[in-house]
């Protein structure tokens, strides 16, 4: 079933430059392995990554970092526009992507879900989405085209600034401050540190987004909770977390368990963060 998805806010895939933004990361032609690409420092933080083919068997790449716990979330869009819109889903390019210890998933394309960014009336559709736990270290993302096309990758949820770097992620080691001559890594672009900003909070429109099972985030007192990996786990059955899937589940949740200890604790399990007032 297809589903118009209209977004309040500004949550833009176009780079307007906006705190609750997806920060855009053009790939280039020169991006053609993950190691010569972009390095998102924080793959939690969220990035429109983009990436033009102007015909079959081209290559781009970039990586992302994570660390034990945070979540890999990935969303594979494209335009409603020619010549994407117009392909086959095989047609398309396939999209491989290999966490640090190796192991390889090729990106499943079984949805056709329209979302209208409303900031700039740009109609997409969303093809794909994961959301998993994520390992410690670099995850590698791989796309290799079938025919012209672009697609937009939309990496992480965190709406803060987040940093880009290429070349090799420079440790304390590789740069030691006593000896300034030693430039073994390349100059990061910007500083290559986490951003300490401050969390702004999770705006609703980001939980209205993440209404499927695929992306199922709930606000429950103020909070947002990444249900996600809980809709087939949950002992009360699938549907009722699915019900709450993009939406305010307090009443319901506090409905069904309130003041019982197990769900509450279960709960913490899946806190992204606050709502944002
Ligand atoms: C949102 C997060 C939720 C969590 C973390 C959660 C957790 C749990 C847990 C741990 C149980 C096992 C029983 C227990 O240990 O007390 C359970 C059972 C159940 N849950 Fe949930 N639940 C959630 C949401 C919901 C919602 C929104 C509903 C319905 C509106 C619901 C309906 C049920 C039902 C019917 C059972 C089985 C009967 C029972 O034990 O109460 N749950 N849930």
């Amino acid at each position: 079933m297809r589903k118009i998805v209209a977004m309040a806010i500004a949550f833009t895939l176009l780079g307007v430059n906006n705190a609750s933004a997806h920060q855009p990361v053009n790939l280039g032609k020169s991006d053609t392995t993950a190691a010569k690409g972009p390095l998102l420092v924080d793959g939690t933080v969220s990035f429109a990554v983009r990436a033009s083919f102007t015909k079959a068997r081209e290559v781009r790449a970039f990586r992302a970092q994570l660390k034990a716990g945070d979540s890999l979330e990935v969303q594979y869009l494209i335009i409603d526009k020619a010549p994407e819109n117009k392909l086959k889903v095989n047609q398309l390019p396939t999209l491989v992507i290999t966490s640090p210890s190796g192991a390889r998933q090729v990106m499943k394309l079984d949805e056709r879900t329209e979302f209208l960014e409303t900031f700039s009336q740009t109609l997409y559709f969303y093809l794909g989405r994961i959301n998993q736990r994520a390992e410690s270290g670099i995850y590698n993302f791989t796309m290799t085209s079938k025919a012209r096309s672009a697609i937009t990758l939309g990496v992480g949820y965190r709406e803060v600034p987040g940093d880009v770097i290429r070349g090799a992620l420079p440790t304390p080691a590789a740069t030691p401050a006593t000896t300034p001559s030693v430039s073994a890594s390349p100059t990061p672009t910007p500083s290559p540190s986490v951003s300490s900003t401050p969390e702004a909070g999770i705006t609703r429109a980001q939980v209205e987004m993440r209404n499927s099972k695929n992306a199922c985030w709930s606000i429950i007192d103020e909070k947002v909770y990444d249900l996600t990996r809980w809709i087939d786990s949950h002992p009360g059955g699938p549907s009722y977390i699915q019900f709450i899937c993009g939406k305010d589940g307090t009443n319901s949740f506090k409905a069904q368990h309130s003041g019982r200890a197990n769900p509450t604790a279960r709960l913490a399990d899946f806190l992204l963060g606050p709502l944002a007032r």
